[in-house]
């Protein structure tokens, strides 16, 4: 990893001002003064040292908290403490954030971590991570009323799985277990059955048990075999079979950005308007080349109506004529895809690209051979995330939705997946970032492209 980075990981300074320490000639790596910013360092092994302090390299952060009642599972709040609160301050530079929520009443154990994917592996309903809870009751839990939890509950918003109930010898005292952790999920599931929470506290997550030497409020670092407790479910792979890979093109396979926005630009200029500034197209893309030309006009405060047309023409024969424009593969994709063949995986693409650029730019990129079905925007065909062209891949590659993960970069790729019943992937390389993806419902998010051989 590159020295400065190294630094603003170990919070020692932003990455810009990292590089500034590090020419000022402070900087060591394993006892020789490093100038050079981009010097490779090994994180494992190296001994970084900042006016002769050595460093300890930590990226990531996972505590376990024994919340009290009477604080929130937020990061702030005005009317409560927030479980933040009870957490060292020496671990405010990592922000950090907790894992879920208990409500502000309950009890018991609640991970705290700066590592959004982790989060997103404890919370995802797709791993099947059990939350286990101790409850009061008002009244009697009875043996009728496993059933009742184990067949499931359909609620307003949603449906909670089957839920394990497990009645102790206090008809009072029962341990719920639960794989999702909807709003007041115990609470309603308790309510159906027609008795009434009075104390909850969480005693396990998965095959992480509350440490009980905690007192309410007290937290500690998870210990590394409880770290690697976790890890096996984050990397646990998907539980059915899968025969088919869908991938998104642009910001998924193939990094287009400055593609896209200089054949738009182009068309802006041309037709009078101003240029956009590069990054910006990354909020405008996702949705088809027709949502894009009215975004890009839109940012010029143009007729959208009067000039669409001209601009379209214009953006399309500049991309047609030299679709290959500043584009090639993300770095590991080509890689990615030899292995996934290799292990008899069909792939396609489904993209909000015409029809024809996107043969064109996959066949110039990867060569003829390569994904067993493409499928672009053809006139009057409904676009991503309609599941249409989702579907037709899958039909055409003779598999079932259920047998596909779909991959993408953006909210409308998780969409498109989701609607046509597929597993759905989010890349972090792309356009977008993690927080789009996991409000989109992505049921894994990854980091690298080899992340999905891990998980298929
Ligand atoms: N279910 C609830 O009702 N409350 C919690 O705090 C957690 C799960």
């Amino acid at each position: 990893m590159r020295l400065d980075k190294y630094l603003a990981d170990c919070n020692v300074a932003s990455r810009r001002e990292s590089k500034k320490i590090i020419r000022t000639g402070v900087v060591t790596v394993n006892g020789e003064v490093v100038e050079n910013t981009g010097e490779n360092v090994d994180e494992k092994t190296a001994v970084v040292c900042v006016n002769g302090e050595t460093l300890f390299y930590k990226r990531f952060v996972y505590i376990m908290l024994n919340k009290p009642a009477g604080c929130v599972s937020a990061r702030e709040d005005k009317r409560y403490p927030t479980v933040l609160d009870y957490i060292d301050e020496s671990y405010k530079p990592f922000d950090i954030f907790p894992v879920g929520r208990l409500d502000v009443d309950t009890e018991g154990l609640l991970l705290i971590t700066n590592d959004g994917k982790f989060a997103h592996s404890m919370l995802s309903p797709n791993k099947n991570v059990y939350k286990r809870y101790f409850a009061v009751t008002d009244r009697p839990m009875e043996e009728a009323d496993i059933e009742k939890f184990a067949a499931g509950m359909e609620f307003k918003e949603f449906t909670a799985k089957s839920a394990r109930l497990e009645l102790t010898e206090n008809p009072r005292e029962v341990y719920i277990e639960i794989a999702e952790g909807k709003y007041h999920q115990v609470k309603r599931m308790v309510d159906r059955v027609g008795k009434a929470v009075n104390y909850l506290k969480r005693v396990a997550i998965g095959p992480l048990k509350i440490d009980e030497t905690l007192a309410p409020g007290e937290s500690r670092e998870l210990t590394d075999e409880e770290l690697a407790l976790l890890m096996a479910i984050k990397e646990k792979k998907m539980d059915k079979e899968i025969k088919a890979c869908v991938f998104d093109l642009d910001g998924t396979l193939t990094n287009t950005i400055n593609a896209i926005a200089h054949f738009g630009n182009e068309a802006l200029v041309k037709n009078g308007f101003n240029a956009l500034p590069v990054n910006d197209y990354k909020r405008y893309v996702g949705d088809g080349r027709k949502v894009l030309i009215e975004r890009i006009l839109r940012a010029n405060n143009a007729d959208i109506e009067a000039n669409y047309d001209a601009v379209c023409a214009d953006y399309d024969a500049g991309y047609e004529a030299d679709p290959l424009y500043d584009t090639d593969a993300y770095e590991g994709i080509r890689t990615l895809l030899t292995k996934l063949k290799k292990r008899k995986i069909k792939l396609a693409v489904c993209t909000n690209k015409p029809d024809n650029v996107a043969h064109d730019v996959i066949r110039q990129i990867f060569g003829e051979g390569v994904f067993d079905f493409i499928s672009g925007v053809i006139d009057g065909q409904p676009t991503k995330p309609a599941p249409d062209s989702a579907l037709r891949a899958a039909a055409a590659l003779e598999v079932t939705p259920e047998e596909c993960v779909f991959i993408g970069d953006t909210n409308v790729d998780i969409k498109t997946g989701k609607n046509a019943g597929m597993t759905t992937v989010g890349v972090l390389w792309g356009f977008r970032d993690y927080d789009e993806l996991n409000e989109a419902g992505a049921e894994y998010i990854i980091e690298n492209p080899k992340e999905l051989l891990d998980l298929i």
